[in-house]
């Protein structure tokens, strides 16, 4: 994106993005006039009423109604001109078009996952077409999580055993950072994603091809997308490096220890229950954190990061 946005305020690319900058900036700007009127008064009554010989004493002041309605009457409807604002834009957020576009947002420790309507899934990137509202209904898996979408102005917590939603129209096509703002645990950072706002038949394309077009794709190739896609990258180096869970690297071939004390050969079998069934064996000094939803990566998938993380000796 070449639109970096303001000072305050990143890009704007959604249809709520103008009206929540609008009520910013007018909070904003009264608050400067305010500040700069209550500075300027304190400046100017030190000076003024500053005590020029000792034991001077300050004639007896009778209080202004005027000047007290004033700064009850103004205050007061400054506060109401914000309250109101805001809680019709805070409706206007609450409640999705009925013809919005429904996507399931499932957040987990530490990824974010897409479902669209015909089953398609997408890890850590979120795809929307533009010009159309789309609608996210939210769960997590673990912990509370927070989506943010800045660009958006969009918000909202990620909760377990609950549903939760948001809605928007995307406005300019582009790339645009998606967060998770709740502290999550070890990786919290780590869960950031990208949202593509694409040409609407572009997005039709995309969708209708399952995510992506990788039939054709040789096995490791595909690992390779995988990795990614599917957020492996998250929590294994490709490297040796050790992050939650161990490197991908330099573990095909090799004797694989357990916390039980037993120990397998990293072999095809051994690293496919690995992904299916994370909890089966626990590798020592490492805990049982991966979730569970890698059980439903299809053959082709689970053969294909298999291939990819043999290429990593
Ligand atoms: Cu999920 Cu922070």
């Amino acid at each position: 994106m070449e639109d970096k946005g303001t000072v305050w305020l990143p890009v704007d690319a959604s249809t709520m993005a103008g009206d929540i900058d609008s009520l910013f900036y007018f909070t904003y700007w009264v608050s400067i006039v305010i500040f700069v009127a209550v500075i300027a008064a304190i400046v100017y009554f030190v000076v003024k009423y500053r005590r020029r010989q000792a034991n001077e004493r300050t004639e007896r002041v009778h209080e202004s109604h005027l000047l007290e309605l004033t700064w009850i009457v103004i205050p007061t409807i400054l506060t109401m001109v914000v309250f109101t604002w805001g809680f019709q834009l805070f409706l206007k957020m609450g409640i999705a078009p009925p013809d919005a576009y429904e996507i399931t947002v499932r957040g987990q420790k530490w990824s974010w996952e897409f479902e669209y309507p015909n089953g398609t899934i997408s890890m850590n990137e979120l795809r929307v077409p533009v010009n159309k509202p789309v609608r996210l209904v939210m769960s997590s898996e673990d912990v509370i999580h927070s989506l943010f979408i800045p660009a958006f102005r969009v918000k909202h917590d990620v909760l377990p055993n609950r549903y939760t939603a948001v809605w928007f129209e995307a406005t300019k096509e582009g790339e645009y950072p998606l967060f998770c703002t709740e502290y999550c645990g070890t990786l919290h950072s780590g869960m950031l994603s990208k949202v593509f706002v694409l040409e609407q038949e572009e997005f039709k394309d995309w969708v209708d091809s399952g995510g992506g077009d990788f039939d054709d794709m040789p096995l490791e190739e595909y690992g390779e997308v995988l990795y990614t896609q599917q957020a492996c990258i998250g929590c294994h180096s490709t490297d040796g490096t050790r992050l939650v869970g161990p490197s991908f690297q330099g573990i095909y071939g090799v004797d694989r220890v357990f916390d039980d004390g037993t120990s397998a050969l990293g072999d095809d079998n051994y690293l496919r229950e690995a992904i299916l069934d994370p909890a089966a064996k626990i590798v020592a000094g490492y805990q049982n954190q991966m979730p569970p939803s890698y059980s439903s990566l299809n053959e082709r998938q689970v053969s294909a990061l298999i291939a990819y993380i043999k290429e990593l000796q």
